[in-house]
């Protein structure tokens, strides 16, 4: 037995931010990044769209990339003056996550970060407001996951917040919003899609719900990526990354992740290599290590008209080079010493990582470490 659990209206295509003409209430906060969502006029048709749904709105602004828990306060504060039925996260990742993490502390204003990191742990949501995500980034889906990342810059530690709880309401998944994503930010999120869909695919617990929408991202990334990266203005290839990316959201909100995520939050914290980069990086040897006990590469790579899941894992390598994404670590700048200095407890952290729990293939600490190390010289693992 399986639950399969999503938002309960998705709302897709070219435009859809006027779906927010169809909302219910009375007063509803915006939580936005930086100036992005200003400046190219989304900010301002939202606010328009509530107006005509008769609902009152105001706005938190200056959501930070890597949102600390400092700014999840901040936000907190200002949405209990403001007292909304509607809390609504505009924008990159970073401003969604925050406004999940601002909505539990509205709810619960006693709620503390280190219990909140235990997993499942958040108490029933939508006392006060429901939550509607309007993501301007074709990458993480956090509009559709139970996942919110907070960082805690005194401790310098990432928490995520994992519940069911956090699942938005309400997503829209309008591609027009991400038109001006400049062209690493959409090759790096791109790429951090495919992982997600590659990760849910091979998951321990994959079912065929799950299975049918990683695929179907996947297949949507190998044909579009290339297009956005050299057709920017392409706005069906847009929003054909925005619905891959919501689609690969939804099956690994279900069946999580493997041990390409596990690797690449601790590359990303250390080293500070974005997430979709480091993802790419790493796929092509997860995936050689995983097919020793999977063979679901092998449907992989028949989308693509291959058979193997080496050449799934080669395709996979043509395609991040194809987007313009370095091919191993020490191409990326990571100092050689440092890198010595700081393998262990990488590896270590690794291990501990929940993401571990979901790979296909157990893996031991000696395994773990060779394949960054492999990772970090561009070398192919055997093993
Ligand atoms: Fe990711």
């Amino acid at each position: 037995m399986a639950k399969f659990i999503v938002p309960k209206e998705i709302h897709h295509g070219l435009g859809s931010l006027e779906r927010l003409k169809d909302l219910k209430g009375k007063k509803a906060v915006l939580v936005i990044g930086g100036s992005s969502v200003r400046k190219n006029g989304s900010l301002e048709r939202a606010q328009n769209y509530l107006a005509e749904a008769n609902i009152e709105s105001s706005v938190f602004g200056g959501v930070e990339a890597d949102p600390s828990i400092d700014t999840v306060y901040k936000g907190a504060e200002f949405i209990t003056q403001e007292q909304p039925d509607v809390i609504i996260g505009l924008g990159g990742c970073s401003a969604i996550d925050a406004a999940k993490a601002m909505w539990i502390y509205y709810e619960y204003p006693d709620s503390k970060l280190e219990d909140l990191v235990a997993p499942f742990a958040v108490k029933p949501l939508r006392n006060k407001a429901i939550f509607v995500a309007v993501p301007s980034t074709s990458g993480t889906g956090t509009e559709v996951t139970g996942l919110s990342v907070i960082t805690d810059r005194e401790k310098g530690t990432k928490y995520p917040i994992v519940s069911h709880e956090l699942t938005p309401d309400v997503a829209i998944i309008d591609g027009e919003l991400c038109a001006s994503m400049p062209t690493h930010v959409t090759g790096n999120t791109g790429l951090d899609v495919l992982s997600h869909g590659v990760e849910a695919y091979a998951s321990n617990i994959a079912d065929r719900y799950n299975d049918a929408l990683a695929k179907g991202a996947i297949d949507l990334v190998f044909k579009n990526l290339p297009t956005v990266i050299k057709e920017p203005n392409n706005l069906d290839a847009r929003q054909t990354m925005h619905d891959a990316s919501c689609m690969a959201g939804m099956a690994f909100t279900n069946v999580w992740l493997g041990i390409v995520h596990s690797m690449s939050h601790q590359i990303g914290g250390t080293f500070g290599i974005p997430h979709g980069c480091g993802n790419a990086i790493l796929m092509p040897n997860v995936i050689r290590f995983n097919s020793k006990v999977t063979d679901k590469y092998e449907d992989l790579a028949a989308l693509l008209g291959k058979s193997t899941a080496e050449e799934f894992a080669q395709e996979v390598s043509n395609l991040r080079e194809s987007v313009g994404v370095v091919g191993s670590l020490k191409e990326y700048g990571i100092d050689a010493i440092e890198w010595e200095a700081k393998l262990d407890t990488l590896t270590e952290n690794a291990m501990k990582d929940p993401c571990t729990l979901f790979n296909p293939r157990k893996p031991k600490f000696e395994e773990i470490k060779a394949i960054l190390q492999a990772c970090y010289d561009g070398e192919a693992i055997t093993f």
